[in-house]
């Protein structure tokens, strides 16, 4: 076995990453197996419902976003997190965790691209368009989880909070109880399906595009408007359609559907259950033996959910291969890469949030987290 070790700074050695990929699947299950024996409570594995089967076998605790904020929050032993997830969870949960618990993303560009449809530069420059037309002090600024940690920080600023796939109504009903108008970011599908569900009108809810000048709104719409909608979006869920529901109900009556609250409005409309990962997670669980699912979420949890429940029929929703490519990222060598370092005493792609940004946006996931 060869393992390139590179010398650090401070004379610690860091296994590089490249050999990994050489290393048998077999052989990778063993090491993180070892790795995680030695590294004992040292060491929290939080994993996220999209994660491949082989990843998720190694997550000590998994979850939702709510949850993995909830656990993180709730972590006391450990010294270490590794977040096999993406990197706005790895920043909540550095947020969320003591100052000297360092968090690990075993692949940076793990991202999430709706995440990155919203930077503190455009919602910045969102909140003084807004407030030339209208009174900022009557918007109470709501980021969903999924989304930069300068993100919570504003929202943490201007009387804000952070709310989630599991908790958005919850959320947004605290928010109209302090303003009455909310800017809901960056998922425009969560924001308008929650919004839609409380009881505000369409009419009363305007999209904000950030590379238009008023987000493409006239003063008087923005006027008349509660909700403003960032112009974000999941690719994933985006690619749910209302005619495959079509599909599967003309087949067969029986079939429930089954979505995740960021698929589009038409889509969200049809369904029948409408939840975060862990709420579809328990409706299948509960369900009773030869109930039949069509499902509108990331692929890996639906073939996970198949398998899990062979006395239950699921079929995923859409025809296309809706998987999140960023989730993917994390795989085997990068998890064994990341937890041999660690045992070396070397922390490797460590996700940290500065001070200031973090104590803004505690107030916001705090807020949050009170809520739940
Ligand atoms: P959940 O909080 O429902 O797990 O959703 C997270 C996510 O990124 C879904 O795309
Ligand atoms: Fe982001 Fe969509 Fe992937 Fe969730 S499924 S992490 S929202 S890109």
């Amino acid at each position: 076995m060869v393992i390139d070790l590179l010398a650090q700074p401070d004379g610690a050695a860091v296994r590089q990453l490249e050999p990994y990929h050489r290393v048998p699947e077999g052989d990778l299950r063993e090491r993180i197996g070892a790795a995680r024996e030695r590294l004992g409570d040292s060491l929290l594995v939080l994993g996220h419902h999209y994660q491949k089967d082989e990843v998720i076998e190694f997550a000590d605790l998994r979850g939702d976003s709510l949850k993995l904020s909830q656990l993180a929050a709730e972590s006391r032993a450990c010294r270490h997190v590794i977040f096999c997830g993406v990197h706005f969870m790895a920043e909540t949960a550095d947020m969320l965790t003591a100052d000297d618990v360092e968090v690990i993303l075993p692949d940076m560009a793990a991202g999430c691209s709706m995440a990155d449809m919203a930077d503190i530069d455009q919602v910045e420059a969102c909140w003084e368009e807004l407030g030339e037309v209208v009174d900022t002090s009557e918007i109470t600024p709501v980021t969903y989880i999924n989304s930069t940690a300068a993100l919570k920080a504003f929202c943490g600023r201007h009387g804000g909070v952070v709310c989630t796939s599991g908790n958005a109504e919850r959320v947004l009903r605290w928010a109209f109880g302090q303003r009455k108008r909310v800017l809901f970011f960056p998922d425009q599908h969560l924001g308008r399906n929650t919004a839609k569900a409380m009881g505000v009108p369409l009419s009363r809810m305007k999209v904000w595009d950030p590379a238009l000048p008023l987000g493409g709104n006239n003063e008087g719409e923005l006027a008349e408007t509660t909700v403003y909608l960032w112009k974000g979006w999941c690719s994933v869920h985006q690619m749910f359609k209302p005619e495959h529901i079509d599909l599967f109900r003309g087949r067969d009556p029986e079939m429930k559907i089954l979505v995740h609250p960021e698929c589009p409005m038409e889509v969200v409309d049809r369904a029948d259950i409408i939840g975060s990962t862990e709420r579809i997670i328990n409706t299948v669980a509960a369900a009773p033996a030869g109930s039949k699912w069509a499902i509108g979420t990331e692929l890996h949890l639906v073939n996970r959910l198949k398998q899990e429940h062979p006395e239950q029929t699921i079929h995923f929703l859409s025809p296309m291969v809706c998987m999140c490519a960023t989730m993917y990222r994390i795989d085997l060598p990068h998890l064994c890469w990341a937890m041999e370092n660690l045992v070396d005493g070397v922390v490797v792609n460590r996700i940290k949030v500065d001070g200031e940004t973090t104590e803004k946006g505690l107030l916001a996931l705090q807020r949050m987290l009170d809520l739940s």
